[in-house]
């Protein structure tokens, strides 16, 4: 069984000294026990990449990612960083189509593979977040959608690539302050949608949006579900420590169903 992984993008908080003594605390804390079963994953700001990079150190069991990057490997891109540059910071895992990215900033199907295959090329997992709006969802579309934007991002690949891909599947309506936590019997019949194309088949099918201490071992237990995408609840060190516990405690049990 392959672990589970549980990670968590800091979005757009944290100054230096704030990401500095999360990544410390973090360190200190993988240094003493590794979570079993468990791969862990943090993702910063760009700011902070290289700070938390130093600090975590190169043979870290936590893996480093950037929230986006550019598909091409350099140019006038006023703003953007491609990933060489962010490779070259330290990443390993390059974050792609959040839905925060797809409502204002422009992230299209379209550009969601590229920046896949430009991952890809230069040996970054690419993280590929899809999911739905409330709307989709009322219409019972959710399945349909989130298929779309899957397939449309991950066209072309060989198994070989494919099985380089992490899928996090967050639906808008539960990501963030203004979303509600998603119940256990919404989201079996994406997964099982997920699951039945892609199962097995890529490095990880994730969940995302308002995890919390309280719902994540039963979100954990959802058929296909192997690891956690997570914001607010990780932003707290503590917060992310005992996420990793609850998912150790996951993977030691035997009921991840891949
Ligand atoms: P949240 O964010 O956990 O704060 O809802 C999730 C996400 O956007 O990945």
């Amino acid at each position: 069984m392959s672990a589970l992984w549980v990670g968590t993008s800091w979005k757009m908080t944290k100054t230096l000294a704030e990401a500095r003594s999360w990544a410390e605390g973090l360190h200190d804390h993988l240094a003493g026990a590794l979570p079993t079963g468990v791969q862990p994953f943090v993702i910063p700001s760009f700011t902070a990449t290289t700070t938390v990079a130093g600090i975590l150190g190169e043979d870290s069991p936590a893996l480093l990612g950037v929230q986006n990057a550019h598909w091409e490997d350099a140019g006038a891109w006023t703003g953007e960083v491609s990933v060489p540059q962010a490779k070259d910071a330290g990443a390993r895992i390059v974050e792609i189509g959040h839905s925060e990215r797809r409502e204002h900033f422009g992230e299209t199907v379209e550009t969601t593979r590229l920046k896949v295959a430009a991952a890809l090329r230069h040996g970054l997992t690419p993280l590929l977040c899809i999911g739905e709006s409330a709307e989709v969802k009322k219409a019972g579309g959710s399945a349909e959608f989130i298929l779309r934007q899957a397939r449309g991002a991950l066209a072309g690949l060989s198994d070989q690539e494919l099985s380089c891909v992490v899928v996090a599947y967050e639906p808008i309506w539960a990501i963030g302050e203004k979303g509600r936590p998603a119940t256990v019997e919404e989201l079996v019949e994406p997964f099982a949608a997920l699951g039945a194309e892609y199962s097995g088949r890529v490095a990880g099918l994730l969940y995302g949006g308002s995890v919390n201490l309280d719902n994540a071992a039963d979100l954990l237990g959802i058929e296909h579900v192997t690891g956690l995408f997570v914001g607010r609840t990780a932003w707290q060190l503590e917060g992310y420590l005992e996420l990793l516990q609850i998912a150790a405690a996951h993977a030691g049990s035997g009921q991840v169903g891949g």
